[in-house]
């Protein structure tokens, strides 16, 4: 540390000391992670969504533009890639740019963006995925991330950013699914094929082909990734939004989910404990369906997760969900949160909106219940 540095260290430790306790979560600055150019706007309104398939139409960005969204996230699926062809994967981020709707959304709409598996390169892929570094070069430069993002180098395209000025602060918290990631642990002994299309025969739900990895050292994030969410978690923030590519609470372990890494899943709770973490609130993609899930044991306030998907894929069932809090969405859909910032902790209306625009789920979040006791 040089002097100049260690006497502004002394400066900022001299006027911590100084603020009430209550002022400095809102005085302090936060550490940028990575870039963004929106990062002085304030948010009142947040759109988000998945699963958009580049072959098909995409009618849904005409009602997400209708909502005039201050912010819209990408939460994976962002196109289908599925390939280990860096031509293949360039041509379709190609397409996806070259659609009406998608064009006016990156005229008008601050965006930032996570993948999943098919924009990553492989369906329900991980850290063992061979094309994982030219897809995160093509997903960087494709969502015009800085030169100098760290993005574009370390392990994982996580990110995270604080949005707004002090007082109204959101986080958006993206986590990397993919890059590090043990492979997903399948059903024991099964002909999942054989199996499933029997189970369908005999008019009996479908069932998925995964299970939850008993293995203590199975994760999703990774070491590197998990101390660097816990430091992004550390920082100051009025809201945060946790943008997770796949589920975090829906607990059917047979499709993809943070249930199928139990230490993950149990992990991620406890770090936002550890790091007293409040008023954070769970968006996911993925699914082709929308729900809503809630949380109450095991963690340190009740957790929601709003999952909107898709932007044009459907899913024709619906697998369980002990944690749903009313019913699905099965159909084109995004999401939209509101943002009430009269009160001193931030009211929240998050809604899953279909292709028309019209709410088909809600939910009103005051994150005055979102605090560590
Ligand atoms: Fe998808």
């Amino acid at each position: 540390m040089t002097d100049l540095s260690r006497r502004a260290a002394l400066g900022l430790a001299a006027a911590l000391a100084a603020a009430p306790v209550a002022a400095r979560a809102t005085q302090a600055r936060p550490v940028i992670d990575a870039p963004h150019p929106a990062l002085d706007r304030a948010l009142t309104r947040i759109a988000f969504g998945s699963c958009a398939n580049q072959d098909k139409d995409q009618p849904i960005w005409d009602a997400v533009l209708a909502t005039k969204p201050d912010l819209f996230i990408f939460l994976g699926d962002n196109i289908y890639a599925d390939t280990r062809d860096p031509a293949v994967m360039a041509a379709k981020y190609a397409r996806l740019a070259a659609k009406p709707g998608f064009r006016r959304l990156r005229e008008t709409t601050p965006v930032c963006a996570i993948w999943d598996d098919h924009d990553f390169g492989e369906n329900d892929g991980g850290a063992d995925y061979p094309m994982k570094a030219e897809a995160r070069r093509q997903f960087c430069d494709f969502w015009g991330e800085a030169a100098t993002s760290p993005r574009r180098t370390r392990e994982g395209i996580h990110a995270a950013y604080v949005f707004g000025p002090a007082g109204r602060r959101v986080q958006v918290i993206l986590p990397d699914l993919r890059w590090n990631r043990t492979p997903i642990q399948k059903l024991d002994g099964v002909d999942y094929k054989a199996w499933s299309e029997a189970k369908k025969a005999a008019g009996t739900l479908v069932p998925g082909p995964y299970a939850r990895n008993p293995d203590p050292a199975a994760t999703m994030l990774g070491e590197a990734q998990w101390t660097w969410l816990e430091g992004q978690l550390r920082q100051p923030a009025d809201l945060r939004i946790l943008g997770s590519s796949l589920q975090v609470l829906a607990d059917f372990a047979g499709w993809e989910g943070w249930i199928n890494y139990a230490r993950d899943h149990q992990r991620l709770f406890d770090t936002i404990r550890d790091a007293r973490a409040e008023r954070l609130v769970c968006i996911s993609g993925d699914t082709h369906y929308g729900e809503i899930s809630r949380l109450d044991v095991n963690t340190p306030y009740p957790v929601w997760d709003v999952t909107s998907s898709g932007l044009t894929e459907v899913w024709p069932v619906t697998p369980p969900n002990a944690l749903r809090q009313g019913e699905v969405w099965r159909d084109r859909n995004f999401g939209l949160i509101d943002i009430d910032w009269s009160a001193p902790a931030p009211k929240l209306r998050v809604d899953v909106r279909d292709e028309g625009g019209a709410p088909r789920l809600g939910v009103d979040i005051d994150t005055a219940t979102l605090t560590l006791t």
